[in-house]
């Protein structure tokens, strides 16, 4: 049996941090060594079986990786604010680096690209495979429908930090990038006001914020007489966990240098959708 893929988790107190963490338990092939907590929260140093139950590895959360520690991979799904550390950390300690927190910076973006240069590297701000399906789909009709009015309506829980999504704006560069416009350009973030009749070429987001939503994207084409929505709806947070570790069990092996979702289903879908 080939011997299991070692990971760390960053982020392991949040609800996609405890997600991934229940994914991996009993997984043979991929084995947590490192479930990483903010300094000073009060899951410092207690097991995870606190959180998680019997089943759980007999580890302890902790707030730093330990030295002796060699995961291969870092799974990040953490707060744009804690992002530049754990990337700083996988550059360091020449792991794999996979994330999906969102509300990242331009210039943490950069850090990215730059970190591709030394190890393998995998964000993405929407790990399920129907996104990534939808993402196709919205380029598709983007192209083809070049003058219909394309609008990005967006729904997650109270808690959520960032808006629009990371989702929703990924799916706007992809309307943007099919129909050959700058999106920073095109991005219109609210219509409000009087006299602020719709930009013809911009591309219109719109949040919601309520109670415990876990992800829902919509994406209108408009035209006169006739529209076209596109939706995804989320409605379990494990399925972005269960692309995350798949994601993470496919980037171990692979030489430094930035990856998409996309690479990982073009192997074996049925890694994310089924594992
Ligand atoms: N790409 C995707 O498919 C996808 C799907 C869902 C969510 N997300 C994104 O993933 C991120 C996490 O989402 P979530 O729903 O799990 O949010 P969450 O429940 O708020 O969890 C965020 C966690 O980050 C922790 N944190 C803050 N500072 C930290 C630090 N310095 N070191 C280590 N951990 C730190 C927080 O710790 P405390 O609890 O101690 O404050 C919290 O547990 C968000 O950016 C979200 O938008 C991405």
């Amino acid at each position: 049996m080939r011997p299991s893929i070692l990971v760390a988790v960053h982020g392991a107190a949040g609800r996609m941090g405890q997600a991934i963490l229940r994914t991996l338990i009993g997984r043979e092939d991929i084995e947590l060594v490192a479930a990483l907590v903010r300094s000073g929260s009060d899951l410092s140093g207690r097991l995870l079986a606190a959180t998680l139950g019997a089943r759980a590895p007999a580890i302890a959360y902790t707030s730093s990786l330990r030295a002796d520690l060699m995961p291969a991979v870092l799974i990040d799904f953490s707060v744009a604010a804690a992002f530049d550390r754990a990337l700083a950390c996988a550059v360091d300690r020449k792991m794999a680096f996979v994330s999906g927190t969102t509300g990242l910076t331009a210039k943490q973006r950069a850090a990215l690209d730059s970190a591709a240069a030394s190890i393998a590297v995998l964000w993405s701000a929407n790990f399920s495979l129907g996104v990534a399906l939808l993402a196709r789909l919205v380029a598709e009709a983007a192209r083809s429908l070049p003058d219909w009015d394309c609008e990005i309506v967006e729904a997650h829980h109270n808690r959520k930090q960032d808006a629009p999504s990371g989702t929703a704006l990924a799916l706007g560069r992809e309307v943007a990038s099919a129909r050959d416009q700058d999106f920073d350009a095109v991005a219109k973030f609210s219509h409000v006001g009087v006299n602020a009749p719709r930009a013809p070429d911009s591309i219109g987001f719109s949040v919601t914020r309520a109670g415990d939503i876990v992800g829902e994207h919509t994406v209108m084409f408009a035209t006169q007489g006739e529209r076209i929505e596109l939706v995804h709806r989320v409605t379990d947070r494990d399925i972005f966990a269960r692309g995350a570790v798949a994601a993470a069990h496919w980037i171990a092996a692979r030489p430094p240098g930035k990856y998409a979702l996309a690479d990982v289903l073009a192997g074996d879908p049925s890694q994310v959708s089924d594992a």
